[in-house]
């Protein structure tokens, strides 16, 4: 089969086009580097260098592709609450731009990488259930709802099938390693490599879903194949274990130094039930051994 992934450059794509590549699939990315690189690219995809923002600089790409997976995004919390405009331009008009593209091209199925962050703090409830009500805390979070939405519409109205997978905490090799892209168990095992205390927001009581990327990557081609899907379902994609901050830092061992809080969901566990029954998914990798493998 024909693949494109955007964000294929990226920490989550590059595993996502490694896995497509090993199955003997063809696979062209399109990415801006603007958080991916060049050394995370498979030597075996087709790399283009274009930005999801402009629909007429990417449209070309999509012709003859039987799928498209979307991992492009400006993949910040923190970031898009300081710059609204460029996260709505990349993670709402960039969806649509690559839906469009797609259903132009007449692709069968594209999936959507969505995050947990749209849930919001669901009225104070742990653990996270696709139908709960969305409530975005963040432009961020936002952004990725009217991308899952987008998904549907386009699944109802011109028959794209579509499926949005919602991630909890993707955590694994390839990790960005500083800045606003880096997540928690990267900074805290820099922190430990550096002989440094983990930096522990507010109380670190706040509780969070941490899935190895591979166990992402599986799941985006089961979402691709899967004959139970396609019509624009939110599915969770998380470990189904929760860790509070405090824990996980415990788990890598170190010193904690306690820092103001952030404007942020308190908690993300995902009920992972979904991802079982139309998928057949379930993560393979514990945190204990994926920290490992990091
Ligand atoms: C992460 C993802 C985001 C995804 C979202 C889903 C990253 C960078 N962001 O956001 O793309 O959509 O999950 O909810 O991976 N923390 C500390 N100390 C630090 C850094 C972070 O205690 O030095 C805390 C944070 O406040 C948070 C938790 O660790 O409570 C996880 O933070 P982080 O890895 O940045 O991810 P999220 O904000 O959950």
């Amino acid at each position: 089969m024909k693949y494109l992934v955007t964000g294929g450059a990226g920490f989550i794509g590059s595993h996502l086009v490694d896995a497509l590549i090993v199955k003997g699939h063809q696979v062209i990315v399109i990415d801006n580097l603007s958080t991916g690189k060049k050394s995370n690219l498979n030597p075996r995809a087709k790399f283009y260098k274009k930005d999801i923002h402009n629909y007429k600089s990417i449209k070309p790409f999509f012709a003859g592709m039987d799928g498209v997976f979307h991992l492009a995004a400006m993949p910040s919390v923190q970031l898009s609450i300081v710059h609204p405009l460029e996260s709505h331009d990349i993670n709402a008009n960039g969806v649509l731009n690559v839906l469009m593209a797609a259903k132009e091209a007449g692709a069968r199925r594209l999936v959507f990488s969505s995050s947990c962050a749209v849930y919001g703090d669901s009225d104070g409830k742990i653990l996270k259930k696709e139908n709960m009500k969305a409530a975005p805390k963040s432009p961020y979070a936002l952004h990725k709802y009217i991308g899952e939405e987008y998904a549907k519409l386009f699944s109802d109205l011109y028959g794209v099938e579509t499926v949005n997978l919602r991630y909890f905490n993707v955590y694994g090799p390839r990790m960005a390693e500083s800045g606003p892209y880096s997540g928690v168990i990267k900074i805290f095992l820099k922190q430990k490599a550096d002989g440094k205390p983990f930096t522990i927001t507010g109380d670190g009581k706040q509780i969070r879903d941490y899935v190895f990327v591979e166990d992402v990557a599986r799941a985006n081609i089961l979402a691709m194949r899967s004959k139970k899907a396609g019509k624009g379902e939110i599915i969770n994609i998380g470990s189904g274990k929760n860790y509070s901050v405090n824990q996980l830092a415990d788990l890598i061992g170190g010193p904690k130094k306690y820092i103001a809080p952030r404007a942020e969901m308190r908690h993300a566990l995902a009920d992972i039930s979904k991802a079982k029954s139309l998928l057949g998914w379930q993560p393979m990798i514990s945190l204990e051994k994926g920290l490992k493998l990091i």
